[in-house]
């Protein structure tokens, strides 16, 4: 199985890095590719009983002997790249190769100070971003002014390119929002200071990678964000401003969709948001209370509390459904140990009317009201089971039913944060 897809199957920080884990440990790995986003993403890595944090860098840069790869889709903030890297080399972590695209696009101070000023003004229209700059060095790709991480390597071309940005941005900057513009000087000097260290790490991603598919070796895509924040499939605007979904793989990578041999959706036994937008199972009661502290609910990358609800079988099938997932991993079983009775959402009634597939509008889903069907808990702790068999009945017919209703197979289930917490299916 040389090509997989890790993504998230539902707003985010479903458990993505663990699942990464867990696949570069079981088999071996060659190569570990970001594809989407940049340091908005937070991926949690426990070995051992230490906690890792990966934000930029794909999880797989802890995997002895897997080299990992920013590709061009990923948005990268230079100063982010190397302020990661540096802290893992002062824990004294064994760091493997690391590859970047020529092609990925640079985040510059102003992107995040652009990011932060717009979130500003739409006032309670916001989006909650991470304030990381994605956003807005995303439109500047679209825009055709983005500067690409080629571009550093030639001051010339660099400054031309600085200058065609902030000519736009300035004007925002300055008229409608009431700042201070940017310097291009000062742009080219902050990313010039980076040149030095970047150069060796700088390839043609997509050759490297398809040549690597070629010779029949593993490439794991992780993805970042998730299928409800995608800029196309997910809550627009309530969405990051890339394509976290399988297609999206293709794209960031340079890889052709006939590559890829397994997608897995990596969902929570519950589920959880940051930022706002439309979560119709979210839950403002005890219950949510409970699960954001027994399941840890806080943003790894900004702190921020995570919005807590029951799962969402309609956005699981639809997740199945935009990404071709071949399977899921359900993690976080164990945190539903405490419950009586455990609802899952299997339909929404919108305005009246029953229906069981994601809504066409996001009016609709707006108004999105969840059916749940009901089950028994079991009322255990069931971080020690390490098989189907030794879950409790209860337990097992929950992850059955669940399996049933989500519109592909699963193939683990996740009982505790680390690697060795899983209950492997299949
Ligand atoms: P990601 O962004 O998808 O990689 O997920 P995050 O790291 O942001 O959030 C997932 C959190 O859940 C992390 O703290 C993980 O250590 C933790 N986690 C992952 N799988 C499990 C599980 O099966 N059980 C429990 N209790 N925690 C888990
Ligand atoms: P991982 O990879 C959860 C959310 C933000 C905000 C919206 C837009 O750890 O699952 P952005 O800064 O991307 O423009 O913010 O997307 N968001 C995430 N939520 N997990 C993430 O990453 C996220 N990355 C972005 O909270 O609502
Ligand atoms: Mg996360």
């Amino acid at each position: 199985m040389p090509a997989i897809v890790v993504l998230g199957a539902q707003w985010g920080d479903e458990g993505k890095g663990k699942a990464t884990d867990l696949l570069a440990t079981s088999d071996p790995i060659d190569f570990v590719v970001r594809t989407s986003g940049g340091h908005n993403a937070g991926h949690t890595i426990v070995v051992d009983g230490e906690k890792f944090a990966t934000h930029l860098l794909p999880s797989g840069i802890l995997t002895p002997g897997a080299t990992s790869v920013i590709g061009n889709g990923v948005v990268v903030s230079p100063e982010a790249l190397f302020a990661e890297l540096d802290a893992l080399l002062e824990r004294g972590v064994e760091i493997g190769g690391l590859v970047v695209s020529a092609n990925a696009h640079v985040i510059a101070s102003y992107h995040s100070t652009i990011d932060k000023v717009t979130e500003r003004f739409l006032g309670k229209n916001q989006i909650g971003t991470t304030g990381r700059g994605i956003g807005p060095a995303y439109a500047d790709k679209i825009s055709r002014v983005g500067i690409r991480v080629a571009d550093l390597f030639d001051e010339g071309i660099l400054r031309q390119k600085v200058e065609a940005a902030l000519d736009v941005r300035n004007q925002l900057l300055a008229k409608v929002y009431n700042r201070r513009a940017v310097s291009v000087d000062a742009v080219v000097a902050e990313l010039l200071s980076y040149v030095e260290r970047l150069r060796p790490l700088v390839a043609d991603t997509s050759l490297l990678l398809n040549n690597a598919l070629d010779e029949g070796r593993t490439v794991l895509f992780e993805g970042a964000q998730a299928t409800m924040l995608d800029v196309d499939h997910g809550t627009y605007p309530f969405v990051t401003s890339s394509s976290p979904v399988a297609g999206g793989v293709c794209t960031g990578a340079g890889v052709g969709p006939t590559r890829i041999d397994r997608v897995i959706g990596v969902a929570k036994a519950y589920t959880t948001r940051v930022g706002s937008g439309p979560f119709p199972t979210e839950l403002f009661d005890e219950d949510g209370a409970n699960l954001q502290r027994i399941g840890g609910e806080i943003g790894v990358s900004t702190g921020r509390t995570r919005r807590c609800g029951w799962y969402d079988a309609v956005v699981a099938r639809y997740s199945a459904r935009v990404n071709g997932l071949t399977e899921f991993f359900l993690t976080k079983l164990d945190v539903l140990g405490s419950w009586e009775r455990i609802p899952v959402c299997v339909g929404y009634e919108i305005d009246g009317v029953r229906v069981e597939e994601m809504p066409m509008t996001q009016t609709e889903f707006h108004h999105a009201r969840p059916l749940y069907e009901f089950f028994d808990g079991w009322g255990s702790d069931i971080s020690g089971c390490r098989s189907f068999e030794d879950l409790p009945k209860n337990a097992q017919v929950y992850v059955k039913a669940l399996e049933e209703m989500s519109g592909a197979p699963f193939w683990a289930v996740g009982v505790g944060p680390g690697r060795e917490e899983t209950v492997v299916l299949r």
